[in-house]
């Protein structure tokens, strides 16, 4: 065994995360670490990292650790290079030796698949090619073990494919690795054992053969019958306009209108300029032409307010950075775009507004010690699903979801296309951008594809994704 851990206990203040947990990893294995958001994976990785301390139990290690966590760790300010080294920079005569530090770099870059100037700062990179970076830096530290807490949720099938087959390269090196994923198909593809986790506890190992239905029930204790449950509503009035939307150097002519009760589905790669587009119809950043229209009336540019006034809402991908406000508790974070209508006769209606927070955060099954809990300390997915709560409770005409189930266990996945259900049937319209293909595919009436910050075309909902795929790499004449 590379990693024993026996009887691993942890709590927090009102949580129990871990219970008795025993976990271990052999020698060119892929062990998977399962469970529903808030099940205690996450706990389990830091514990064996020697971030947090367990109450109870031991781990014992044989060889040297790696952790990908789930959180990025990444200098935003500082380069790619400087982000690969950081804290050991190849040194010649004692100086550090800038060449070779952009050589190694550029070196692990292509080993990764990504395209990146080594000096570009960080930040100017997408949420993927953060991750990329991680994955990177973790893998030039050559450990024995390597653990993965979710590296895939923020990566698209090109790049999830390119670090599977890493996966798989390391394994057969006789590395030894833990991954933790949402996406139960990549499961199937690398796991030779597949532990599951629920309420801190181990419920059992399954082999890397298990079924998806099977991994589900030992999941969640329960079968899903309908892994994408889009009810159709009749489409109203046009309700969302975005008509030859540019901005040089990111998009450019995208033209797209969505209908009440309907959701169009917004597809694409990478870099193809889905979220740059809505941040801009949003008002986030700013666009050189075109319109955007909520019912027929023209949306101020670059304005969040107005936008938000017109009855426009964004889920951003990115919620860290921009969905939440982390020292806040759960209650106030989901209030925080329905103040407005929550004041009754200048008054905050304090009362009403956490009466609708308890509900949504049932509805979404937000794991946490109660609302009064700082969201900092939830766990990733739950963190997610309050940043959709506070949108979804704003109620807005129009709902841009960006990447939404991102993180999201399958069973909360299904509760959230729910709550899409019940907002187009209430007349709202809602668009769905997802690099998720069997969700953008399973839960839209219309699918836009993007390539190269063009709308290359649209599909019906249910199409497939050979045909989203064919659209999604169309070049476009210069
Ligand atoms: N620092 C902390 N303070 C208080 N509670 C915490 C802290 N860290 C984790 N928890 C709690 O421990 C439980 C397990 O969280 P953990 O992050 O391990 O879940 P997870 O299985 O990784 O979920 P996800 O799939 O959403 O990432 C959750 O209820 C979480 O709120
Ligand atoms: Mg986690």
């Amino acid at each position: 065994m590379l990693l024993e851990a026996r009887n691993i206990g942890k709590s927090f203040t009102g949580v129990r995360a871990l219970d008795g947990v025993d976990f271990d990893v052999r020698p060119g294995e892929v062990h998977v670490l399962l469970g529903e958001n808030g099940a205690g994976k996450s706990t389990l990785v830091k514990v064996l990292a020697g971030v947090h301390a367990p109450d109870t139990g031991t781990v014992e290690r044989r060889g040297s650790l790696a952790v990908i966590h789930q959180e990025l760790t990444l200098v935003p300010q500082l380069s790619v290079a400087e982000n690969l080294f950081l804290g050991r920079p190849p040194r010649r005569f004692g100086i550090v030796d800038k060449a070779r530090m952009r050589e190694d770099a550029k070196a692990l870059l292509d080993r990764v698949g990504l395209d990146v100037d080594p000096t570009t700062p960080v930040q100017d990179l997408g949420i993927a090619g953060q991750q990329m970076v991680e994955i990177a830096r973790a893998l030039s530290l050559n450990a024995q073990l390597l653990v993965l807490d979710e590296p895939t949720a923020v990566l698209t099938d090109t790049e999830t494919d390119r670090l599977l087959d890493i996966m798989s390269e390391l394994r057969a090196q006789g590395v030894g690795l833990v991954f933790i994923t949402h996406h139960l198909d990549e499961i199937r593809r690398v796991a030779d054992r597949i532990t599951v986790l629920r309420d801190g506890r181990s419920v059992g190992t399954l082999p890397g053969t298990a079924t998806v239905e099977h991994m589900i029930e030992l999941m969640v204790g329960r079968t899903i019958d309908e892994q994408y449950p889009r009810r159709r509503t009749e489409p109203g009035e046009v309700l969302f306009k975005v008509e030859g939307l540019t901005r040089r150097g990111a998009f450019h002519d995208v033209s797209f209108h969505v209908r009440a009760g309907e959701v169009v589905g917004v597809a694409g790669l990478v870099g193809a300029g889905r979220t740059e587009v809505v941040r801009a119809a949003f008002g986030v950043d700013p666009y050189d032409s075109g319109t955007v229209e909520v019912a027929g009336r023209q949306v101020p540019r670059h304005d969040v307010q107005a936008a938000v006034r017109a009855g426009l809402g964004l889920v951003p991908e990115d919620r860290k950075g921009q969905g939440l406000v982390l020292t806040s508790t759960v209650a106030d974070n989901l209030g925080l775009v329905t103040m407005k209508a929550s004041t009754r006769a200048g008054l905050v209606d304090r009362r009403g507004q956490r009466e609708r927070a308890a509900g949504m955060a049932k509805s979404l099954r937000v794991k946490a010690s109660g609302l009064g809990q700082q969201v900092r300390e939830l766990s990733g997915g739950n963190q997610q699903k309050v940043v959709i709560g506070k949108w979804l409770l704003a109620d807005p005409r129009v709902l841009v979801l960006d990447e939404p189930t991102r993180g999201v266990d399958v069973g909360a996945k299904v509760e959230i296309y729910e709550l899409v259900n019940r907002m187009t049937a209430a007349g709202r319209a809602v668009v769905l951008v997802s690099s998720d293909l069997p969700e953008v595919i399973g839960m839209s009436d219309r699918v836009v594809v993007m390539a190269h910050g063009r709308v290359a075309g649209e599909l019906p909902g249910g199409t497939t994704q050979d045909k989203v795929m064919a659209l999604a790499v169309q070049e476009f004449p210069a």
